[in-house]
């Protein structure tokens, strides 16, 4: 096990991301994590960067065991100040220059010195690209270590210690802009630390149910939303194997979801990932409230939240009530969320005893009033890591790779009133232009798709009448990481194919568009 040390650096998780994807398992812990509490010695330790300057009165600074217990340390940026502090507390310097971006970084070797100290940089370029984002840098070497990497704006980019196996690097080799970072920490992990590379996918299962196991206790109670998205979907069937029936999932339909979503859905939970749901039919009551909202987007959202977080409480309190009455069960007192990390907007904080984690919530707002305490089995997880995970636990392959879906639904994809006649006719068009993407296979290569309702009619002839209906707007975007997003290329054939059947085969439908804005300046969805 390779123990990160987070000094609370926005690239932090990426280090743990990197070295899972070389197979090697690593914890990340708060920076002041005191070494004589862990109950495993750790094969290597990485300190991150961070905001802060090791200078300040109130910088945090590592147990100095960290250095004392024989193991090969890698500081990254501020980690390699907090290094150099540790060793002379005078010689860090705020850098008069920040620097961010793309940085050359030429490595310095030392064929006649102790073999560890060109390590790290086996297998690198004498010239490499690296990321930099810093504001201080250091000033001169301290005592017993050489330089290992210099750029033109920092000529101790990079260090190590001439005996002990002991690294900082100014750079951040955990992003992807650092083409050679991945090599790095492979030998820093792997040649340097010997970490085992037997990290696997299922041993992150493996450890993770125990972990709710322990959290949770024998009779301890969870409930949670689901969506039939991937999230919600991985996390729940996580649960499921945890404690079984003691794990309450409620999907609650909105009538705003896709054709035969609801159904999907609740076959795929109870019958094949054998989850304990609960469906509470909400349709009428979400679309009462919608009821004349013609031309305010936000006012859609709040309104679908509330009653969303409404509809949600009570069913909870419901179940709540059957949980007590029954002979080994204890009351609800958790909540599960299928939070990301890039959903985690806080790092772990290291102010104070307790670690606390402050993410940022899917579904408006639930836990707060709810007074209950959260579970996120898939907070270190990126969303292609919850996809391996999902097929590891079995999930079917429609939801693992099913597209996002807003927690808004189709309403946010009507424009004007949500009305049941407008969302049979968005939910038929998307149904068709969804089918078809399947069938072409193109539907892995799209980020999302969907068909948009406009507000607007316009004139068509179908079969010698003239006809004044609704138009349709197709929308197809690729995307990583959902900021930024391109309309998809379709070939011309295609978009001709998911015309002629909407327009013949859904009632009130007259033509057909596709938007090709980018976001920016547009959004993925159309309100
Ligand atoms: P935009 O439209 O902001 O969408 O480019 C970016 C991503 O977020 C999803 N989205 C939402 N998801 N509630 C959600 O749960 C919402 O209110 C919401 N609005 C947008 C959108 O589908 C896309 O994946």
């Amino acid at each position: 096990t390779i123990l990160v040390l987070d000094f609370g650096s926005q690239y932090s998780h990426l280090i743990t991301r990197r070295l899972r994807e070389l197979n090697v398992y690593s914890e990340m812990l708060p920076c002041t994590q005191r070494i004589a509490d862990l109950s495993w010695k750790p094969k290597g330790i990485i300190l991150s960067g961070g905001p802060y300057s090791v200078y300040q009165n109130d910088a945090p600074h590592v147990d100095s065991a960290v250095f004392q217990l024989g193991v090969p340390v890698l500081g990254i940026c501020y980690g390699l100040q907090e290094i150099a502090w540790y060793y002379e507390q005078t010689n860090v310097l705020a850098g008069e220059k920040r620097e961010y971006g793309h940085s050359k970084v030429n490595v310095a070797r030392h064929a006649g010195l102790a073999e560890h100290i060109d390590k790290l940089f086996d297998q690198i370029e004498d010239n490499m690209t690296a990321w930099m984002s810093h504001g201080d840098k250091l000033s001169h070497l301290p005592e017993h270590f050489v330089t290992v990497a210099y750029t033109s704006n920092a000529p101790f980019a990079g260090i190590a210690h001439a005996r002990e196996r002991l690294y900082g690097i100014q750079f951040h080799p955990e992003v992807t802009h650092t083409p050679e970072g991945k090599v790095l920490l492979k030998n820093f992990a792997v040649s340097i630390c010997q970490a085992k590379t037997d990290w696997t996918m299922g041993r992150f299962v493996d450890k993770e149910i125990a972990r709710i196991k322990a959290l949770v206790g024998e009779k301890g109670q969870v409930i949670g939303a689901v969506s039939g998205g991937v999230d919600s979907t991985v996390a729940a069937t996580l649960m499921q194997q945890a404690i079984g029936d003691r794990f309450h999932a409620v999907l609650v339909d909105t009538g705003l979801l896709r054709l035969n979503e609801a159904e999907t859905v609740k076959k795929t939970m109870s019958r094949d990932l054998n989850i304990n749901l609960a469906v509470v039919d909400a349709a009428d009551l979400f679309l009462s409230r919608l009821k004349g909202v013609t031309d305010d987007p936000e006012k859609k959202r709040k309104i679908i939240g509330n009653t969303f977080i409404e509809v949600f409480q009570e069913k909870a309190k419901k179940i709540a009530a059957e949980a007590a009455g029954s002979p080994q069960a204890g009351e609800i007192e958790w909540l599960l969320q299928g939070t990301l990390y890039p959903d985690v907007i806080e790092s772990i904080s290291f102010k104070g005893p307790s670690a606390t984690i402050k993410t940022h919530h899917n579904v408006g707002g639930l836990p707060a009033t709810m007074n209950l305490r959260l579970i996120e089995p898939l907070r270190e997880l990126f969303k292609d890591e919850v996809r391996v995970l999902g097929k590891e636990l079995g999930v079917p392959e429609e939801h693992v790779w099913r597209h996002p879906f807003p927690g808004p639904g189709l309403a946010i994809r009507i424009l004007g009133e949500v009305t049941p006649e407008q969302l049979r006719i968005a939910r038929e068009a998307d149904h068709i232009f969804i089918t078809e993407i399947q069938a072409a296979g193109l539907y892995k290569k799209i980020s999302q798709a969907y068909a948009a309702l406009l507000p607007v009619k316009a004139v068509g002839v179908m079969g010698d009448k003239r006809v004044h209906s609704q138009v349709i707007a197709l929308r197809a975007v690729e995307t990583t990481d959902f900021m930024t997003a391109d309309s998809f290329e379709f070939k011309h054939t295609f978009l001709k194919r998911v015309s002629n059947r909407i327009v013949n085969e859904v009632d009130g439908v007259c033509r057909v568009s596709y938007d090709i804005t980018s976001k920016p300046p547009g959004t993925i969805e159309m309100e």
